[in-house]
């Protein structure tokens, strides 16, 4: 898996570096089997990993963020949960924080097995196996120990009110780094204590990988009524998600239904 995983993040990586920073990346090519416009830097990513597929010639069932789903072979093993490029408008506008998230599971969210995700400007590698915990670069990492009480750090899309009133009381803080599947990374390695996007908007490709990456670092990853993610592994689906340390999870519930109120 994991070497599958690196030859996609690798292949995915040399086809973009032309792009980074620049405007004609950005040319909108077409509208994605997600329903949201495909870039070009988009498509290239993309088929960058469908070359590496191809050539790795194994059955696998593709749930990719621009092309939808697409079965290799006959009769496959797995689902590949792709989202190519994590962070377009970052990566176009050379705003250095970009990711490939790859997943790989089964039916639903519920059930991925492996997850990894590169940071594409660092060149950082998160993975986790199921019941095996989750690695930054090979070495194990756990999500923060922050409670309630202390001043914690969260990424909080789509709750205005959050938004603007959560900074500066008590010390905490908001971070808003615009690649969703980084963003899940860093609540699994400690550097932010929460990601919540109560938006209705990510699809399964921005979270299915850091989801389970949180989950093995010792992390608790629901939907916004605390409920268990279970979308199926389809394109159109869309999430609402709350990932903590788990120490903050009940609290953070309690404040999303405040805020939407
Ligand atoms: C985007 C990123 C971003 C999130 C957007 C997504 P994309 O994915 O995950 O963090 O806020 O909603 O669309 O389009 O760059 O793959
Ligand atoms: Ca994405």
């Amino acid at each position: 898996m994991r070497k599958l995983c690196e030859d996609i993040a690798n292949s995915i990586e040399n086809a973009i570096r032309g792009y980074i920073g620049a405007d004609d990346g950005g040319e909108i090519l077409y509208t994605g089997a997600d329903g949201t416009p495909t870039a070009r830097i988009d498509d290239v990513a993309e088929r960058a990993a469908l070359r590496v597929l191809k050539n790795d010639g194994r059955s696998v069932r593709l749930v990719s963020e621009e092309m939808g789903e697409v079965v290799f072979g006959s009769n496959p093993e797995f689902t590949i949960v792709l989202d190519p490029l994590d962070g377009t408008y970052n990566a176009l506008r050379g705003i250095p924080f970009y990711s490939v998230s790859i997943a790989i599971g089964k039916t639903d969210l519920s059930q991925i097995h492996y997850g990894y995700v590169k940071n594409l400007v660092t060149g950082d590698v998160y993975a986790a196996e199921r019941d095996r915990g989750a690695l930054l670069n090979g070495k194990k990492i756990r999500v923060s120990t922050r409670k309630e009480a202390d001043p914690y750090c969260a990424s909080i899309y789509g709750c205005a009110f959050a938004e603007r009133n959560f900074l500066n009381q008590n010390g905490k803080k908001v971070r808003l780094l615009g690649s969703a599947a980084l963003e899940l990374c860093y609540v699994a390695a400690g550097k932010l204590d929460a990601f919540v996007d109560a938006r209705n908007r990510l699809r399964i490709s921005d979270v299915a990988a850091g989801k389970l990456i949180v989950e093995e670092a010792g992390g608790v990853v629901t939907d916004d009524f605390g409920g268990v993610l279970s979308n199926p592994l389809m394109i159109k689906e869309r999430v609402k998600i709350v990932a903590s340390n788990g120490r903050i999870h009940d609290d953070l519930l309690v404040k999303l239904r405040e805020w939407n109120k």
